[in-house]
């Protein structure tokens, strides 16, 4: 009962704009006795315990371009994701230099992680396109698989935000900017049969497999797939939908402690 009482205040503050953070929310479960472990004792097969790295190797640390983008994007500014996964991510790009087609993200709030991509494709000189797509009205189409999730998160942006970012802090014009649900409103928008590169930030499960079932035959031969998503506390159902697709589809993947599901196209 609690756990319907506070998804019913949380509908409430989403209505009236009110921008639920994931700390407010950790208190907010623990308040009404529902914690992450209760919600994951819900997935059968969910393997889970707190990772602490001992690792000291920090790329991100030396990397002066990088630094650029990343000291315009961070501490909420322009992106909720941390330094280790954004510094991946621009490293990735690298990965992809070879081959032909367009890149796309679905999910950027409010262009963080698309800056980092768009702007290390053209430092490699990259000639294509880098698709963003965002509702601009926060997540969509949460379900049963989605515990801490209610729709309505992260609709503290706008595209303008996204727009004055890549063009006039970062002077880049190698994208495109799609306004709409992805794919059923926006995927009509896309020229492209070839894509080199795709990242997936989202947070529910059947917004992440709509976006997969689209983009898959349109992924060239070795191209990449990001989920930033992916083995978080609060995001359950991307970790369940990652590890159904690395089992249905022909395709590589390494699991990776920084909490990104990376997938090479076969
Ligand atoms: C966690 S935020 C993205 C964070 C961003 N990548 C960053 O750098 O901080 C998740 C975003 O996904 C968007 N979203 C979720 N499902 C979507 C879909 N099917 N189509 C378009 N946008 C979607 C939401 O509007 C929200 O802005």
């Amino acid at each position: 009962m609690f756990y319907h009482i506070k998804k019913y205040i949380k509908k409430i503050l989403i209505m009236l704009g009110i921008n639920i953070s994931q700390p407010v929310q950790g208190l907010m479960l623990i308040k009404w006795g529902k914690s992450f472990e209760d919600a994951f004792k819900k997935y059968k097969s969910f393997s889970y315990e707190l990772i602490y790295s001992r690792v000291i190797y920090s790329p991100w640390v030396n990397d002066e371009n990088f630094k650029k983008v990343y000291n315009i994007i961070k501490n909420k500014k322009y992106t909720l994701v941390d330094e280790k996964k954004c510094w991946e991510l621009w490293d990735i790009i690298n990965n992809v230099k070879e081959l032909n087609g367009d890149l796309i993200e679905v999910g950027a709030w409010r262009g963080g992680t698309a800056a980092l991509i768009a702007k290390k494709y053209n430092l490699i000189g990259g000639k294509n396109t880098v698709y963003i797509c965002d509702t601009f009205k926060g997540v969509i189409k949460a379900t049963k698989e989605d515990p801490f999730y209610f729709n309505g998160e992260h609709a503290n942006t706008d595209i303008d935000i996204v727009e004055d970012l890549l063009k006039n802090k970062l002077a880049l014009d190698n994208y495109k900017i799609l306004k709409g649900i992805f794919p059923d409103e926006t995927g009509s928008q896309i020229n492209s049969n070839s894509f080199i590169f795709c990242h997936i930030d989202v947070d529910t499960y059947k917004s992440a497999e709509d976006i997969i079932d689209f983009i898959w035959d349109k992924m060239v031969k070795n191209s990449i797939i990001v989920y930033d998503d992916y083995a978080g506390r609060a995001t359950p159902g991307i970790t369940k939908h990652v590890n159904k697709l690395v089992t249905d589809r022909n395709c590589q993947f390494f699991y990776n402690l920084n909490g990104h599901g990376i997938i090479v196209k076969k």
